[in-house]
């Protein structure tokens, strides 16, 4: 077992925030916004990854919960619900009490039972992850949750990356770094991690100048990764 230690992007990776998106689409009440969930859904999470992305060019960072209230207030907009306070407060509400996966906690429990380290490497402020972790009840199979607020940069800066060889002391061929977000993948190919790309949406492989060394569907098969390292 060559692979010590474990990394996880958090949203979209270990917590699943479209399916929190849906329930609330499913309230009584919500039938205008139910009519357009996957647009708002699609748009919010493209402009609050465009903000991270934007806000380390310039320089002019912001917290995660900052950039995430940002998308959705532009996602509604561009739906004509901007003035829908309720159903606002709800979608934000989602980011603090978000479930994990289902594969996630006997994943989780494989790799520690394995000796493997673990650890969230998330933009998520710490409050954010702190909620989502307690709400999933993850917590005790995490060694550590890393966020970018300790560097005040977003993901895909070398910083951020680093943050994970600071706290375990391990070289970068060492870790496994697992995110949903081909782009997330990429750069952490790139930067030198051994890269896992959960590729859940069947999307194409991002044209980036790095590549996940491997893709699969959903979690299940980290430990196997692990172990045969
Ligand atoms: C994160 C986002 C990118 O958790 O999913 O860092």
């Amino acid at each position: 077992m060559t692979i010590s230690t474990v990394v996880f992007d958090a949203y979209g990776t270990l917590f699943d925030v479209s399916a929190a998106a849906r329930a609330v689409a499913s309230e009584p009440g919500r039938d205008g916004f139910a009519a357009v969930w996957p647009e708002v859904s699609a748009h919010w999470r493209a402009k609050q990854l465009q903000y991270t992305w934007l806000r380390a060019v310039t320089g002019e960072h912001a917290d995660f919960w900052t950039v995430t209230q940002d998308g959705l207030d532009w996602a509604l907009e561009a739906v004509g619900q901007a003035g829908d306070a309720g159903l606002r407060e709800a979608l934000l509400g989602l980011y603090w009490k978000l479930a994990a996966y289902p594969e996630v906690p006997a994943m989780l429990a494989a790799l520690k039972a394995a000796g493997a380290d673990t650890a969230i490497l998330s933009n998520g402020s710490p409050e954010m992850l702190a909620g989502a972790v307690d709400s999933a009840g993850i917590g005790g199979d995490l060694d550590a949750v890393l966020s970018v607020e300790a560097v005040g940069i977003f993901k895909p800066a070398p910083q951020v990356y680093d943050m994970v060889g600071d706290r375990f002391g391990v070289g970068r061929d060492a870790v496994l770094f697992v995110s949903s977000n081909g782009w997330d993948a990429a750069s952490a190919a790139s930067y030198g991690f051994r890269t896992l790309w959960v590729n859940r949406a069947d999307e194409p492989v991002d044209r980036l100048p790095g590549r996940p060394d491997r893709i699969a569907r959903d979690l299940t098969g980290v430990p196997g990764l692990v172990a045969a390292s």
